[in-house]
């Protein structure tokens, strides 16, 4: 009798099998959840491309955050909403510590402390009028070098306000350094940096533009990275890693695990990797015409992403993840 000599299906025989040969695991503590928090509304208000997402006001955060922790996820990320009349072309609500993301990043570290790790994202396209991460020139040209002194003011003020990490995501050159060279000069040596070192001109934004009512006009392909692009990425890397990035990140995730994966062979630093808007509202989409189990989709797409070389995924399912996950 001859058969298969070499039978991997052995080894997938049973849940108990599976999980003791399983080479990637994950924890509720490696996931991070993105939130929005929005002025001047007197109720969550949904967003309609990301069902189950929300701009929170300001107490609803608070309530919303602590369902998260509890259900043991390692970190929230910050996003402000200003009410539309406070934009500006250079977006200074996103400084004022009265401004709507600093004031919630306030109430969030008094009512968590040290519990869970705070983010904030550093960038002003929530805060212009234009909708550009950064500041423009006369010809319209988003201005490299004095967005740079936007965002370290921003920094600061994040940090002053109580965010442990700060996430600069507008792609301009030199602002890893920039901030740093800032938070220092200001005795905020312990806040870390979170750099988005490899994102991409990304079609799967959509949702997050009407999640923080961006009004943007035009595209970012000045500064994000090129799809086309892979070796761009490694140096995007090494300067994030020169200028003093504590943690990197790459997005979008899904259609970019070979670059999260290229990030994570090059360093030592951990890998973050955003599961973005529209990454999101594909599976939810696609779930609510009855054509892939949301659940086992999303726990499928994070898993993935952390089998790519990511220790730390950002995705607005993060709570339900980590739910799954504790009762595995
Ligand atoms: C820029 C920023 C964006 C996202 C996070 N930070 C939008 C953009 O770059 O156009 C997108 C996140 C998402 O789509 O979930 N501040």
């Amino acid at each position: 009798m001859t058969g298969p000599f070499i039978r991997p299906r052995r080894l997938r025989q049973s849940p108990a099998m599976r999980r003791l040969v399983a080479e990637t695991r994950l924890h509720p503590s490696q996931l991070v959840l993105p939130m929005f928090v929005a002025d001047g509304i007197d109720a969550p208000r949904p967003i309609s491309s990301m069902p189950g997402v929300v701009q929170h006001t300001a107490d609803s955060l608070r309530v919303a955050a602590e369902e998260a922790i509890t259900a043991g996820i390692g970190g929230l990320m910050l996003f402000g909403v200003p009410k539309p009349e406070d934009k500006d072309a250079i977006g200074s609500v996103g400084d004022r510590p009265d401004g709507v993301l600093n004031r919630a990043l306030a109430a969030l570290r008094s009512d968590f402390g040290d519990d869970t790790v705070l983010m904030a994202d550093t960038c002003l396209d929530e805060f212009t009028d234009h909708g550009h991460c950064g500041v423009l020139t006369d010809a319209g040209a988003v201005d490299n070098d004095a967005t740079l002194r936007r965002y370290e003011s921003m920094a600061v003020a994040q940090a002053r306000a109580g965010a442990h990490v700060v996430g600069p995501s507008g792609m301009m050159d030199g602002q890893v350094a920039a901030i740093r060279d800032a938070l220092d000069a200001e005795g905020f040596t312990d806040t870390t940096i979170l750099a988005y070192t490899a994102k991409y001109a990304s079609a799967f934004y959509g949702p997050f533009r009407e999640a923080v009512g961006s009004s943007l006009i035009g595209d970012r392909r000045t500064y994000q990275q090129d799809p086309a692009n892979r070796l761009e990425s490694a140096r995007e890397l090494l300067a994030d890693l020169e200028e003093g990035a504590d943690m990197v990140m790459v997005k979008p995730a899904m259609s970019y695990l070979d670059i999260v994966r290229d990030v994570a062979d090059r360093t030592d630093a951990p890998v973050a990797a955003y599961q973005v808007s529209g990454e999101f509202a594909m599976m939810a989409a696609a779930a609510e015409r009855g054509w892939i189990d949301f659940d086992a989709a999303v726990d499928e797409s994070v898993l993935s992403i952390v089998r790519a070389g990511a220790s730390i995924v950002l995705t607005y399912a993060a709570p339900d993840v980590a739910r799954r996950l504790s009762l595995r």
